[in-house]
């Protein structure tokens, strides 16, 4: 089999990442995040933009040195065309047209929804891929989703929220809480000091069983905040640990009730997590634990595969590769794409 040299892009967000594929295998994937944000409480376009025009050059340079491949011997380059932030994807876009038309080599748009969940495809020594068909829950700061993995290219959306994505409501109870941007980080850290039974937050109705809603539970939180500091002004920073572990108990208590329904309306028992929430501790330990409870084969990414990445971009890549599926010249990015 030829040996496949891939370099893949990643800027879809507040992230400019970049990696080296050889076939399946990582051999680089750098990240540079942008600090810039945490003190606007949020991801702000235009300066995420120009963190990745001053990031893409030297993540690329520094993913190609680290993978010991010069450029010269890439076969093709992959890239997140979607969706994401117009100004973010731009970068990432034009810099991969460039240097597939420099090198002449084949441009692969990439989904980035796809990616986070073909990430399970990336080779480790420890976990072999989930087999077809099998269910993933995309949990991110943009998504949250139940999909029927029934090949590389083909996903059925079971469910999915109908407001916010459950990273939207980590970050947000997080700035409520008065923590700094991303939060969600760090309502894991607190959580794992405090007591999850300290508080009870109920479980958000939605009109269809597998679909989510976060919007109310974040206004839940709220009034239940603004109630308790009336009696007690200090009632944040005196039990942050305890309302961490109790918003965060709540959160995985929602997504797991709906995977289990997902597991036993669709039959399928191999389950699958991916995005940047796949992260949380409790999430990971909660889903493993399946397994015993019910006889799942649950398949966790490895943490830096979690958040956004470029090696995720570029298994996507290999696969679309294999396929011959290039991208024309023309390929655009696409703030709004579906999965
Ligand atoms: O996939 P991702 O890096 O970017 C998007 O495509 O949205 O996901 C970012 C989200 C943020 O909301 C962040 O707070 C959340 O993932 N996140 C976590 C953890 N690590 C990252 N949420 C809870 N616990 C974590 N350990
Ligand atoms: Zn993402």
């Amino acid at each position: 089999k030829k040996t496949i040299h891939i370099l893949s892009i990643e800027s879809s967000c507040d992230d400019t990442g970049a990696a080296v594929l050889e076939n399946n295998k990582v051999l680089s994937n750098v990240i540079a995040g942008q600090k810039i944000h945490e003190a606007y409480g949020g991801v702000v376009p235009e300066l995420a933009s120009r963190a990745h025009q001053q990031n893409i050059v030297p993540v690329v340079d520094q993913a190609l040195k680290t993978a010991g491949i010069e450029k010269e011997q890439l076969q093709a380059i992959a890239f997140t065309k979607g969706p994401g932030l117009m100004g973010s994807l731009l970068v990432g876009t034009s810099f991969a047209k460039s240097l597939s038309i420099a090198l002449n080599i084949p441009l692969i748009p990439v989904n980035h929804m796809q990616a986070h969940v073909l990430a399970h495809f990336i080779a480790e020594e420890t976990q072999s891929p989930p087999p077809f068909p099998f269910l993933c829950m995309t949990i991110s700061g943009g998504h949250t989703q139940i999909l029927k993995v029934s090949a590389y290219d083909t996903f059925e959306i079971l469910g999915e929220t109908i407001d916010d994505a459950v990273g939207e409501a980590f970050d947000k109870t997080a700035k409520l809480l008065g923590l700094p941007y991303p939060g969600g980080p760090l309502i894991d850290k607190y959580a794992k000091k405090g007591k999850p039974e300290a508080f009870s937050f109920s479980e958000p109705k939605t009109p269809r069983p597998l679909d989510f809603s976060f919007s109310g539970f974040k206004t839940s939180i709220l009034y239940f905040l603004q109630k308790e500091q009336k009696k007690d002004p200090s009632f944040i920073e005196n039990n942050l640990n305890d309302i961490c572990a109790s918003v965060q108990r709540s959160i995985v208590t929602i997504l797991m009730n709906k995977l289990k329904k997902a597991a036993e309306i669709s039959g399928i028992r191999h389950i699958a997590i991916a995005g940047g929430v796949s992260a949380n501790s409790e999430i990971r330990s909660t889903l493993k634990s399946m397994e015993s409870q019910l006889g799942w084969t649950t398949y966790i990414p490895k943490f830096e595969y979690t958040t956004d990445n470029a090696a995720m971009i570029g298994i996507v890549g290999y696969l679309k590769y294999l396929d011959k599926d290039f991208g024309a010249e023309n390929t655009v990015a696409t703030s709004r794409l579906d999965i």
